[in-house]
This record gives structure tokens, sequence and C-alpha cells, in this order.
């Protein structure tokens, strides 16, 4: 197959999407929108002005700028357009599934309540679900930088809503803070019957991924594309067979790959691991999910064993119910 009918069938088939951050799919012209709505300044003239913005150093120069950008998100409408925007790129890319994250902390350090975001989350979530039958879960993840204690007291401001979160995530800044300052507030997630995540080995090392495995019991690692620098953790995931959703265009916006051709997502699949293809922050990283399957099949030796994998893998690596995973397998095989 050429690249052009890899990318047509790629494209054709039906997906999950397992790494999203949905503040991080907050588009320049929404930004602009909600900031002559709440009336806030922005130190942006226009949406070029925007989007020349987005050249990042690293995660850090990332992060300053996706919190800045959050800030325009005020009231429950917001976050309704915020979220059915993002959907409706979900009816486009033929994303059938998808687990995204939102950071609670980003919303209520700035005085929004919790119950102003869900609400807003909701009702867009229903409206995809009923208007095309998009499926759809939520990942509450802890910002890192801030202690456990303020985690702790996220996720007991979530109880009123724990029956529309499946599970948690970390993220944020990783380099000095480890998945072991989360220890307790994850313990808690778990008795409370809530599903966990992590972010880990995307700047930082292997061993926070051996961490976020050991100490907070995640089912997945996001990114986890350092793994490649520990033989013994790399043995383990090819047995363990714990999920990493891999993030192509994240990871060379914010150069944890100088290039595409660099990327080791081919390489971790080949050994047998459980990659997956996600998008992250499409907004800022200039893509969403087809756009980061398209990427890796430009610069990288692609077939299309390795693309019925990955998308298998992101079936098999959702949260989603066996028979969900049965079906729509099925429905793949298909293609
Ligand atoms: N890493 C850490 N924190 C994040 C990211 C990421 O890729 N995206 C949004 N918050
Ligand atoms: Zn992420």
């Amino acid at each position: 197959m050429t690249k052009t009918e890899l990318k047509l069938w790629v494209a054709s088939l039906p997906k999950v999407e397992l790494h999203l951050h949905i503040e991080g799919s907050l588009e320049p012209d929404l930004m602009m929108a909600l900031a002559e709505k709440h009336q806030l300044e922005l130190p942006y003239a226009n949406i070029e002005e925007i989007k020349n913005a987005y050249n990042f150093e690293d995660l850090q120069s990332f992060l300053d700028l996706y919190y800045f950008g959050a800030s325009v998100l005020k009231d429950e409408d917001d976050f309704y357009q915020l979220m059915w925007n993002y959907l409706l790129k979900c009816k486009e890319d033929n994303v059938v599934h998808v687990e995204i994250m939102f950071d609670p902390q980003t919303h209520t350090e700035r005085g929004i309540e919790f119950g102003v975001f869900m609400q807003g989350f909701k009702r867009a979530i229903q409206q995809a679900q009923q208007e095309w039958g998009q499926s759809c879960l939520l990942i509450m993840s802890f910002l890192r930088h801030l202690t456990e204690k303020s985690a702790i007291e996220t996720l007991q401001s979530a109880a009123p809503y724990l029956h529309d979160i499946t599970a948690v995530g970390l993220d944020s800044g990783e380099l000095g803070n480890p998945p072991e300052k989360f220890t307790q507030v994850f313990k808690m997630a778990k008795e409370l019957g809530l599903k966990r995540v992590a972010h880990a080995g995307e700047e930082g090392p292997a061993d926070y991924i051996w961490g976020a495995l050991k100490e907070l019991d995640v089912h997945r690692i996001d990114h986890g594309v350092r793994s490649i620098e520990d033989p013994e953790l790399i043995e383990f995931l090819i047995e363990s067979q714990h999920p990493l959703t891999v993030c192509p265009l994240s990871n060379t916006k914010l150069k944890v790959f100088n290039h595409m051709n660099e990327h080791n997502v081919l390489q971790l699949l080949d050994l047998g691991l459980m990659a997956t293809i996600n998008a992250d922050d499409p907004s800022y990283f200039g893509g969403y999910l087809n756009a980061n399957f398209f990427a890796i099949i430009d610069h990288l030796p692609v077939e299309k064993h390795h693309l019925k994998k990955l998308v298998e893998n992101s079936f098999n690596a959702s949260f989603m119910s066996v028979e969900h995973k049965i079906m729509w397998l099925e429905k793949m095989g298909r293609y």
C-alpha cells in the first residue's frame, strides 16, 4: 500500500482515543471568542499570533501557555462548547470511543466550581451520544506540580460526580514530581472503584514508569516512550501488556524526539509492547487523531499490519466493556 492508501485506510477505520486533554483541544478561534465574551485581555491580536506562539522548547514551556489558554473557560456553556467541538472532531476522524482527561484543579484554582465544568462536559457528551452514538468516558487528572493534599481535596470535591468519572490520571510537569508523591490519593481512588492512569516517561526517566506501575497501580501509562532506556522495564511491559498511550505530534512538538523520523513508537510496537496512538493536546500540537497517524505514516516505515495493531490495541487498552470490545474488533475486521 502507498502512504496515501495507508492514510485513507486508517482514516476510514473506527478508532479509539485514550490520551486527550480536553483543555488541550481549545482551538484559537474559541479562545478568542471566549476572551471577547468575558472581556479578557489576551496577549495576541489574532488567531495567527496565537498559532505562532505555539513553538515549544519543552513540556514546561507548553504547560505555561496551556494553563494560560484555559483561563478563558469560565461558565458552563464554555465547557460545553469546548467538549462539543472536540466531539465533532471525533465524528470527523471516526473516533468511536474516547477516554477524555480533564484537569479540575486548572479550573477550581481559579474559583470555578466543580459542577460548572462537569455539567458543561456532560451536556455535550449526552448530545453526541444521542446524535451519533458517540461513546465517551472521563478521566479526572491531578496536576502533579501541586501537592498530594490538593489532589485529595480534588478527589473529595468530585464525590457527587463519581458516577460520571471512570478513572483518575496524573499530568503536568513531570520532572521533580515522581508518581510516588501521589501514592495515597491513587490508593483512595482505587478504593472508590476508579481506574488509574498516569503520565510517565515522557520527559521523566524510566524510573517514573516503574513508580507509576508499582506505587500507583496504573492500568495504562500515558506516553511511556522513555521505557526504551530500561531493558528490564521493556521486558516487564512486553509481559504485562500495560498499554502505552503514545502521542507522536506531542512528542516532536515538545522535543522529546527531535524529528518524527526518530520516534520510537514502531520500535516499541515491534518489540511487542501494547502501544497506541493518540493526540494529547491537538490544538497546541498541530492535529487530531488522524493527523497523528498520518505523521507516523509520512516519517516512519509504517506498514498496514502496524496500523491494524495500533488501532486494535486502543480498543483492547480502553475501559469499555468486553462486549463492546468484541463488537468493535469484529467490525474492524471487516475493513
Ligand atoms: N504531559 C503532561 N501534562 C500535560 C500534557 C502532557 O503531555 N498535556 C496536558 N498536560
Ligand atoms: Zn498528556
